[in-house]
């Protein structure tokens, strides 16, 4: 989870977090053995300060806790925060050879081996898929639902970068 922080706000909450550990290290154990009477007389002013480190270490979670659902409800969420570039995807399409197995209009492709990218739509509805999902996992993934009246095991896995996929799944649904 830490993961999708900003460097910022990660770099703000390990440092709180490091601060409030390096402090209770320090009272529990160095302090105590230099001072046996420890806090003694101080005890209300380090009651004070303890509460303070409470306070600060649960606003930086807060703080920079929070703003990972603000970023990820922005950007939609996961991988398909990509953006796909319809052009590269064409590009890529006629690249990969995926026109050799596919018929596809807007690729100006004929290949009979496999389903024809035409209806690609359909057969997304058919499998009760949203459309660009299908294609992620059609391309990632050819055997995870094979398309009626074909072999599993004929079209290759790609070895599609996660953006070039989201290229391809751009190309693929779009409408020219
Ligand atoms: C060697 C032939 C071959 C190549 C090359 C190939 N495919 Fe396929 N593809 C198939 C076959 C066969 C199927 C149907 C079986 C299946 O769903 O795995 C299929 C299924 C698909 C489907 C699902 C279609 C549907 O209606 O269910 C998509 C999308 C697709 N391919 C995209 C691509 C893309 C993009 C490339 C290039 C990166 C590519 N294919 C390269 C043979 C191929």
């Amino acid at each position: 989870m830490l993961f999708a922080l900003s460097t910022g706000h990660q770099i703000g909450l390990a440092t709180t977090g490091a601060v409030f550990i390096v402090f209770s290290l320090v009272s529990s154990f160095v302090l105590p053995a230099r001072y046996p009477n420890f806090p003694g007389e101080r005890r209300n002013l380090y009651l004070v300060i303890s509460v303070l480190f409470f306070a600060a270490m649960m606003y930086a979670v807060l703080v920079f806790g929070l703003e990972k659902k603000t970023n990820e409800s922005a950007a939609g969420g996961g991988e398909s925060a990509l953006v796909g570039d319809p052009a590269a995807g064409k590009a890529l399409f006629a690249s990969s050879g995926c026109g050799a197995c596919h018929t596809y209009k807007p690729a100006a492709s004929a290949g009979k081996v496999g389903p024809s990218l035409d209806n690609v739509t359909a057969d997304a509805a058919a499998a009760h898929e949203d459309l660009k999902a299908f294609l992620r996992e059609s391309i990632t993934d050819p055997n995870a639902d094979v398309a009626k009246g074909f072999q599993p095991g004929v079209m290759p896995a790609s070895t599609a970068t996660p953006q070039q996929v989201a290229d391809l799944v751009a190309f693929l649904s779009s409408e020219s």
